[in-house]
């Protein structure tokens, strides 16, 4: 049993019911309660009580896509969103054959995100059964709530970099069964419809139906470019969204990065079948795709998610802030409160893991961040100021990094978060 204490935060339903507590108690991997100091200190006289001051106890924030294959090639300059693929991305994930490799980038990638903070991802491996082993042994080992899946592409990649229909649905249905379960959830992942046959789509849809309680994760509408493309190598389809729905990949459970530039009837299609969108701020910047709208938010599962390496960030903080900047380019100020909320509950929601992870509230995964409001002397001055704890939170939102991470804890277990800052 062990006590927290600091300004805790969580969410009485959605981004507008925050609360502050002063101490949260955690026992064999959960949240057993929140509230004030004395109240816990006396429930719980046994615990052991660790005082982190004024910082923010948050639930660990969740990276709802990322694809932790491109680690090494992050900041990659010059190139728009297929240019970049074919330059950069596609050799790069080449080298996951080699299953060390594998390894090696698993182990640097959860360093970088623990780091930050950052204890569940949503990722995408490469076509190599050995990337998604090597994925899921590495956050196995760490105890993480993680969720990936083997990219299956069957056109447009270069020689060494496609799967088959039949080799895509047998791997993947294979490295489901072997890994889906516990904490770790398996998700179906066509890279996105330009590098997938609609035969593979289609095998793709007929596994989901299999095991219906995974998540299914691919692009969506994030270039122009693509969008033209996407309608050439699909003549019959209605717009891009109808690639996958007319193979049975739109339902609850589906989740769409991007989703930038979505006709009418796509926004209705989606919010009608119960799928989740991903914003991936500093992605759409770094790559010049376009600016996410958040007003989808009203009628869809909304996550946010850094997008390495197509996001030029490991950091929830600083995506935070790629997603205020937008907002204020759309003129619409996210509140900090939902920016917050989008980082840790909001996709958990859009992973269909809100009952464990992404909240502070009894029963939850104490999976939980530690965050020092005043990491910098240009972040400490900034908050001197402030009279609530938003104009307190909002300069680390807008500024702050991997220091500001003071502590880091998985299934309630003190990690070392320094390790690789
Ligand atoms: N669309 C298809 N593949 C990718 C990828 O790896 N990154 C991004 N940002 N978009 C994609
Ligand atoms: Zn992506």
């Amino acid at each position: 049993m062990e006590l927290l204490l600091g300004q805790v935060l969580g969410f009485d339903g959605d981004h507008t019911a925050p609360r502050i507590d002063e101490g949260v108690a955690i026992d064999a991997g959960r949240v057993k309660a929140v509230g004030s100091a004395d109240r816990l200190r006396r429930d719980f006289p046994q615990a052991r009580v660790t005082d982190h001051g004024r910082a923010l106890i948050s639930a660990g924030f969740v990276d709802a896509h990322v694809h932790y294959a491109q680690t090494a090639i992050i900041a990659s300059w010059g190139k728009r969103l297929i240019d970049w693929l074919n330059t950069y991305t596609f050799p790069e994930e080449m080298r996951f054959a080699d299953p060390a490799y594998a390894a090696d980038v698993a182990s640097r990638y959860f360093d970088l995100t623990l780091a930050n903070g950052t204890t569940t991802v949503c990722s995408y491996a490469t076509i190599h059964p050995e990337s998604v082993d090597a994925f899921f042994a590495e956050a196995q080992a760490r105890g993480l709530r993680a969720f990936a899946g083997k990219t299956c592409m069957d056109r447009n990649a270069p020689d060494g970099l496609r799967d088959t229909v039949r080799s895509a649905y047998d791997d993947s249905k294979r490295l489901l069964e072997k890994w889906h379960g516990g904490r770790l959830g398996y998700v179906i992942t066509p890279r996105f419809s330009p590098t997938s046959t609609p035969e593979q789509l289609e095998a793709l849809g007929a596994l989901w139906r299999e095991y219906p309680d995974c998540l299914m994760q691919t692009h969506l509408s994030e270039q122009t470019d693509e969008i033209a493309w996407v309608k050439e190598l699909f003549p019959q389809s209605r717009d891009y969204l109808d690639t996958y729905e007319a193979q049975g990949l739109l339902r609850e459970g589906a989740v769409f990065g991007h989703a930038i530039h979505l006709t009418e009837r796509e926004k209705a299609r989606l919010a009608e079948a119960g799928a989740s969108l991903v914003h991936c701020p500093t992605s759409n910047t770094f790559i010049g795709s376009g600016l996410f709208d958040m007003g989808l938010a009203q009628t869809l599962r909304v996550g946010l998610a850094t997008d390495t390496g197509g996001g030029s960030s490991f950091s929830m903080l600083r995506t935070m802030a790629a997603a205020y900047e937008i907002g204020q380019l759309r003129g619409n100020p996210i509140h900090p409160s939902q920016l917050w909320w989008l980082a840790t509950q909001g996709s958990a929601r859009a992973l269909r893991a809100e009952h464990q992870i992404g909240n502070i509230a009894a029963g939850m995964e104490a999976d939980l961040v530690v965050v020092d409001l005043a990491s910098t002397p240009a972040i400490e001055q900034a908050t001197r100021r402030a009279d609530d704890i938003w104009q307190a939170v909002f300069p680390t939102i807008m500024m702050g990094d991997d220091r500001a991470i003071r502590a880091v804890y998985v299934a309630g277990v003190s990690s070392d978060c320094r390790s690789a800052a």
